[in-house]
């Protein structure tokens, strides 16, 4: 995720920016930037790659670095390629201010093509270019850069954390926040703001935790917060933290891998983030938009992402009416698969570097079939050589177990879902009005239960970690979640842990069920639930054990089952909520067994080879 380090203070801004970006280096960045005032110029420079490159450009500069203020910025690119003119922080065209941006402005396209007609110019592909712009569009007819500010924020639709300098007041540093963390740094004559406090932790520990819809303005020696409505001055306690830079890189987390799942709420909103209209019944995926309807889906993927396909195949084919098969990258490279020319292949990666998929990508590439790429990392091999991308928008994934990127990729293809049901027509208006209506009431539903789905693990996450060999049993979409579940929990705390579809148990598997073997249940109440209650059944007939994830209703079958309640949603986004119960279970139980949680045993983050 970019990261954001600003200054306003006594001592040289530019160097204390950089020392700041290399604390957020952690977080992933493909170019970086500062922009400070000096000699009564904004000047700004950037440069894609490391930070050994921005120094690089810094350090021919052509005066002496005497400004002490400025912001700083590394990007991870969501909207354009890495390269320098994307970079942060922009400049407007009148030199007047330079703005740099953690989120997505949705809107964006409308604001560039107003402000086109007045004349700006652009230089970058970002979303974050037309704001700067519009605040100093806004700044022709306000009398203070607070107010021009706050009117080009209330014209923007979407996520951000911002900081902001402006030519005409060099020690001050504007920021702003709204679904995109923020946090004021108060020191003794110096003042930071940054997208987490490790940026600043080692001048102060002193901080104020940016509330959403805020404006705060900062000097060397004042600190201000305002209602980004209404301006008004509001209050805000200074709190002493205690965390070392590892706990501060982790958000207070204890491991990156809680961190990420607890991220995915935010991850949900930049996901839908300008791709659906739930008032208009519409969804937009302007990159698939020359694409024919293809005949047939096929899915291609390994691992987590894999089971992301699993889950979304049922709505490619019930929403978008098309017939959708999955297959796992390493299988379906050697297979020598017929594809024909009317059909799309989507390979899912979120590293976009995995070899199998990549090698899958390379044969798809060859025959006469469509290819999309839908990756997490920005110019990514996968992202690159498909012939069409969609970004996953989940931002860098740090734990080597994947979490946030499911859920990413998990709603991105229902979007896709709806894409193609929507625009052949199959799927009706009014009921996709009512399905993005749910959708997008997700992030709340899930920022609200988190907290205490988590305190609820932990005496499952026990039993669970005490189990030498466990089931995951599932139907229908929730197999793919018990896969996931599976997968999950044998890679964290290495217990034997196997995903079967519950209808399969009595083909082979329950000879396994007796005393000591752990069952762990999917069951919803969707339409797959009297047909899960009979399995479960069967397993509770054998003196199986059963952890029954349920929703209110299904608790009392059968008895012997502990039961977990999944808070109250319909399919198929109840998926969203039992994604983070399976990540939690396995998360607590390796935590109790004492494993390395983001770095589990002989696994890596991205498979290059085979
Ligand atoms: C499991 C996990 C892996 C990856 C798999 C594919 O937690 O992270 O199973 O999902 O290696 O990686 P990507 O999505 O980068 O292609």
């Amino acid at each position: 995720m970019c990261g954001i380090i600003a200054y306003a203070g006594h001592r040289p801004a530019v160097p204390l920016l950089i020392d700041g970006l290399r604390r957020l280096e952690y977080r992933g960045y493909d170019s970086a930037g500062v922009a400070f005032i000096q000699q009564r110029k904004i000047h700004c420079l950037k440069a894609s790659g490391r930070l050994s490159a921005l120094e690089r450009t810094v350090s021919s500069f052509r005066m002496p670095l005497l400004a002490s203020s400025g912001i700083g910025h590394t990007r991870w690119a969501t909207h354009g390629e890495p390269n320098e003119a994307n970079a942060h922080p922009h400049l407007s065209n009148d030199g007047g201010f330079a703005l740099a941006h953690n989120g997505i402005i949705e809107n964006y396209r409308e604001i560039k093509s107003r402000l086109a007609g007045l004349g700006y110019v652009f230089y970058s592909d970002t979303d974050t270019e037309p704001l700067v712009n519009l605040i100093a569009e806004e700044r022709k007819k306000t009398p203070d850069n607070l107010s021009a500010f706050r009117n080009a924020l209330l014209r923007v639709d979407g996520a951000f954390a911002l900081s902001l300098i402006c030519l005409d007041e060099p020690e001050a540093v504007y920021a702003a926040r709204k679904d995109a963390p923020l946090v004021v740094g108060a020191g003794t004559e110096e003042n930071f703001i940054a997208s987490d406090v490790t940026a600043f932790l080692p001048y102060t520990r002193n901080v104020i935790f940016l509330e959403e819809g805020e404006i705060a303005r900062v000097t060397p020696s004042a600190r201000a917060v305002f209602d980004l409505r209404t301006l008004e001055p509001v209050s805000r306690h200074v709190r002493k933290i205690d965390w070392d830079i590892s706990s501060a890189q982790k958000g207070g987390y204890k491991h990156f891998m809680l961190k990420e799942i607890f991220e995915q709420p935010a991850v949900l909103r930049n996901v839908l983030a300008g791709r659906i209209n739930p008032g208009g019944g519409k969804v937009e995926l302007p990159e698939l938009e020359k694409l024919p309807r293809p005949a047939r889906i096929r899915i291609v993927a390994c691992g987590t992402s894999y089971n992301a396909g699993l889950w979304a195949a049922p709505l490619l084919e019930q929403w978008g009416g098309i017939p959708c098969a999955v297959e796992i990258a390493s299988e379906f490279r050697y297979r020598k698969p017929i594809l024909g020319k009317d059909e799309l292949v989507i390979l899912i990666s979120q590293s976009g570097e995995t070899a199998d998929t990549l090698a899958a990508l390379k044969i798809a590439g060859a025959s006469k079939a469509a290819t999309l790429g839908l990756c997490n990392v920005i110019g990514s091999s996968i992202a690159r050589g498909a012939d069409r991308v969609v970004y996953t928008q989940a931002g860098p994934e740090i734990s080597v177990a994947s979490t946030k990127a499911l859920c990413s990729q998990m709603a991105l293809l229902a979007v896709l879902a709806l894409h193609f049901g929507l625009r052949a027509k199959t799927f009706p208006v009014e009921k996709a009005k009512e399905e993005l209506a749910r959708f997008s009431q997700l992030a709340d539903l899930l920022e609200g239960h988190l907290p205490l789905l988590r305190r609820e693990v932990e005496p499952i996450a026990l039993r669970a970690a005490n189990a030498k060999n466990i089931f995951f049993l599932g139907r229908g979409q929730n197999y793919a979640l018990a896969q996931e579940g599976a997968l999950k929990f044998k890679e964290l705390s290495y217990v034997h842990a196997e995903a079967y579809a519950a209808g399969e148990m009595k083909h082979g598997p329950i000879a396994l069920v007796d005393r000591d073997f752990l069952t762990i249940a999917l069951a919803p109440r969707d339409e797959h639930l009297p047909k899960m209650i009979s399995n479960i059944q069967e397993v509770a007939a054998r003196g199986g054990p059963i952890i029954m994830l349920g929703q209110p209703g299904g608790e009392t079958t059968p008895e012997s089952a502990q039961f977990w309640s999944i808070p109250e949603c319909p399919p198929p986004f109840a998926g969203f909520v039992i994604l983070p119960m399976l990540q939690l279970l396995s998360y607590e139980a390796a935590r109790y067994l004492g494993k390395d949680v983001d770095q589990p045993r002989n696994l890596a983050k991205s498979v290059t080879v085979e």
